[in-house]
């Protein structure tokens, strides 16, 4: 793809639209407007915090990259959005329980006025929730064009000039990829026939791209993972990207392993068992919404440390992913890793990992900046799967032939390059010899 040459100013008001608006969503929404207020600091975000090298490293020039690359201010973020529970985003961060009172007390006014637009949805996908606020209609192409009715009407209500579309609603039950989601013609006519290969987050997705918007996925789901939404994506003009935010296991999983690799330190297992209670661990009780998030959890040591390369070293692994639910943790989830390494001649050591995390603490930032980064890459005309954004994604997307990088810091030297390449400057390769010359 050729450099964009200019990228259009984020002038106006952003729409930023999340179907599923529980624990993830409703964090996200309350740190922006707690950060617009002053009352905290967006720790975890890059865009908001992370600056960038430009030039040689004796230039001494690291702008901020919300700078830099003139990302859309907080200040012009405006959020909606769709669930099938009716409450208000402040009733849903609540129950939720992820913020203290006080910080819930600072957004209630913001957050009461959100309200969720009735939800496209089907207790086939996720058989563990059942919610009221659902939209009716006479197949899922009716549906789809509901979802595409409440955007315009949102665009038009907020006077956005773009709008995001990105899922943070549940883990749908495990699909592979049909062929009715070969073209966008097959798909379209599946839609009509109720076909079950047609998931509800893949009418958001279908709507959204027919409207010119981009989407990102935060849940594992197929949903834009499919050529159907390939094909519209190019012809749309919008960028997609997904899947599965990479918050906590899996983000200390990809700097880890790449770590035993560039050492050539053997891996003989790695077994990783996890204890929440939110309502995302709900969901994951069921056997098909948990195939789901395995298969996102599972993908990433394989492709880091390349078995075929070093049969000596990652030939046998045993890699096992365990999620419990356990109500008592609430949404502030315990993750355990045992990993079971070897080294010179063989000789077997050990590393316990133990991460008490809060799972929507980590994922807001992560929401945060990829809205802003494909509203970017919308901005820039960079359509279709936005593989930069890997850094993010617990199964990055990628072009059919390739396979994709798991490893976080090549994921971020990926995007920092991206960002240099579209705003015209050298790429850093960090050779460095002409330091020595
Ligand atoms: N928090 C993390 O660290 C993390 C990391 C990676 C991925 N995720 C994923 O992010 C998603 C959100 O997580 P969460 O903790 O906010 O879960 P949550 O259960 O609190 O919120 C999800 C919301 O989506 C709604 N929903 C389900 N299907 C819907 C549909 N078809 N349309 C509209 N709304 C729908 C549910 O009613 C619920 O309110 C999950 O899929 C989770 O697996 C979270």
């Amino acid at each position: 793809m050729e450099k964009p040459n200019t990228i259009a100013p984020p002038r106006g008001k952003l729409g930023v639209l999340l179907p599923g608006m529980g624990a993830v969503a409703t964090t996200f929404m309350a740190g922006v407007e707690l950060v617009r207020q002053k009352k905290a600091v967006p720790v975890g975000s890059l865009t908001q915090l992370g600056t960038i090298r430009l030039g040689k490293r004796t230039d001494g020039r690291s702008p901020k990259i919300k700078d830099f690359v003139k990302l859309a201010r907080l200040d012009d973020m405006v959020f909606g959005g769709w669930d099938i529970f009716p409450e208000s985003s402040y009733d849903a961060a609540a129950k939720a329980g992820v913020l203290d009172p006080h910080h819930l007390a600072a957004v209630k006014q913001f957050l009461s006025k959100i309200k969720p637009m009735p939800a496209a949805f089907d207790r086939e996908y996720v058989k563990m929730l059942d919610g009221k606020n659902v939209k009716k209609g006479k197949n899922k192409y009716e549906i789809a064009l509901q979802i595409k009715d409440d955007i315009a009407k949102f665009k038009k209500k907020h006077g956005c000039s773009r709008l995001v579309m990105l899922w943070c609603g549940s883990t749908e039950v495990f699909m592979k990829p049909h062929e009715v989601h070969e073209t966008a013609e097959s798909f379209e006519q599946a839609m009509k026939e109720n076909h079950p290969a047609i998931a509800p987050s893949m009418l958001y997705a279908w709507a959204a791209i027919t409207s010119g918007i981009a989407y990102g996925n935060g849940a594992p789901n197929l949903t834009v993972d499919i050529p159907a939404m390939q094909e519209l994506a190019h012809k749309h003009k919008v960028a997609i990207g997904g899947k599965d935010f990479k918050t906590g296991q899996t983000l200390l999983k990809t700097v880890l392993a790449p770590a035993f690799k560039a050492r050539m330190l053997g891996l003989n297992g790695w077994f990783s068992t996890n204890i929440l209670g939110n309502r995302d661990g709900e969901v994951l009780e069921d056997p098909g919404s948990f195939k789901t998030k395995e298969e996102s959890k599972l993908g990433a040591l394989e492709f880091i440390l390349q078995p075929h390369l070093y049969p000596e070293l990652y030939k046998k692994i045993h890699h096992k992913v365990r999620i419990n639910y356990y109500p008592p943790r609430g949404d502030n989830k315990e993750g355990w890793d045992n990993i079971d390494i070897f080294g010179w001649l063989g000789y077997p050591m050990q590393i316990k990992v133990d991460f008490l995390c809060r799972d929507s603490i980590l994922a807001a930032p992560i929401v945060l900046d990829l809205v802003l980064f494909l509203d970017l890459a919308q901005r820039a005309g960079m359509r279709g799967i936005q593989e930069w954004l890997s850094f993010y994604f617990k199964s990055p997307m990628t072009a059919p032939q390739l396979y994709p990088e798991h490893d976080l810091f090549i994921q971020l030297m990926k995007l920092k390059n991206t960002l240099r390449w579209m705003q015209g400057e050298d790429l850093i390769t960090h050779l460095g010899q002409e330091y020595y010359d």
